[in-house]
């Protein structure tokens, strides 16, 4: 494993780091220094950080992390330690990962986090996904679930996904508000703390002048016309090379990642508003 930091403020990890994570309300090697309060994550370079030195700071973890596009964000938002958890291995992730089914969590290990980000695959709810809905694949739906298991940790939090989704719109971003090459609207359910509403900005163009680019799976059929656009105007080369550019994302290179993931920026701004709430 090698390490370095690029300009996301990622470590830049190149292997996903893969603990075999243990966790109980005490350290199963009864030591007090571990990364996350009651999580021992053993074998991690984190492991033997002194808890002295993390008094006071923040930390949060990510359910249904993918490669980390919302986990990235937290971090610049300024948590000190982010955790991932997915349930497939995820190389690309670039903090400490925790390959775990989030339902099999129990509620007491996720109190000791200070915030909880959750993004439940979208796909069934998603209109990208209708071609494949209308010719019979189900995908799960996890938001009652999760928003179920989160309610029950008492802890502030944030379910993200597409507007169709079964969610409440406390807040609704896109990426003109962060000068992305992407539109890609989300919505916010908040739970125990406050975010304003920021207004989107006019767009500087469309999808077919190059302006945007639709981030949707491996970038292949019909919209192929619109990535040339967007590429010719940005100079550049593969549809990975857009993909990274219109979100702000340098760290994925897998485009099925790549097309889950949230932009970091979005993240940053309702970390940092959690952040000033508790400041
Ligand atoms: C929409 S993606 C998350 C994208 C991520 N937030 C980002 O910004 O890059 C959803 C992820 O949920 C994971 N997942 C699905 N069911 C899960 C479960 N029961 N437990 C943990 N992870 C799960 C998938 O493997 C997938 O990586």
């Amino acid at each position: 494993m090698t390490s370095g930091r690029n300009s996301s403020g990622t470590r830049g990890f190149t292997g996903g780091q893969n603990y075999n994570l243990e966790f109980d309300k005490e350290s199963p090697h009864g030591c007090d220094t571990a990364l996350f309060p009651g999580i021992c994550l053993a074998g991690s370079p984190e492991h033997k950080r002194n808890r002295d030195q993390v008094e006071g700071e923040m930390n949060a973890i990510d359910l249904f992390c993918g490669a980390g596009g919302s986990s990235v964000g937290l971090k610049q938002a300024g948590f000190s330690d982010v955790l991932g958890v997915d349930i497939k291995e995820q190389q690309e992730y670039p903090f400490t990962l925790w390959t775990k089914d989030i339902f099999k969590i129990p509620v007491y290990t996720l109190k000791h986090f200070d915030f909880i980000w959750a993004s439940p695959p979208c796909q069934a709810y998603s209109v990208a996904s209708q071609p494949a809905k209308a010719k019979g694949k189900r995908y799960p739906d996890l938001i009652d679930k999760t928003r179920e298991l989160l309610l029950k940790t008492g802890k502030p939090f944030v379910l993200e996904n597409v507007r169709q989704a079964p969610i409440r719109h406390d807040l609704v971003l896109d990426g003109t508000m962060f000068d992305l090459g992407v539109i890609r609207k989300r919505a916010f359910e908040i739970h125990g703390f406050e975010v304003s509403l920021i207004l989107g900005k006019k767009r500087a163009g469309t999808i077919m002048d190059g302006s945007y680019i639709s981030v949707v799976g491996r970038g292949a059929g019909s919209i192929r016309q619109s990535y040339r656009a967007y590429m010719d105007k940005n100079g550049l080369k593969t549809i990975r090379d857009a993909y990274q550019h219109a979100m702000k994302i340098d760290w994925i290179t897998d485009l099925k990642m790549l097309a889950e993931a949230v932009p970091p920026a979005y993240a940053k701004y309702i970390g940092e508003a959690f952040l000033n709430c508790v400041a």
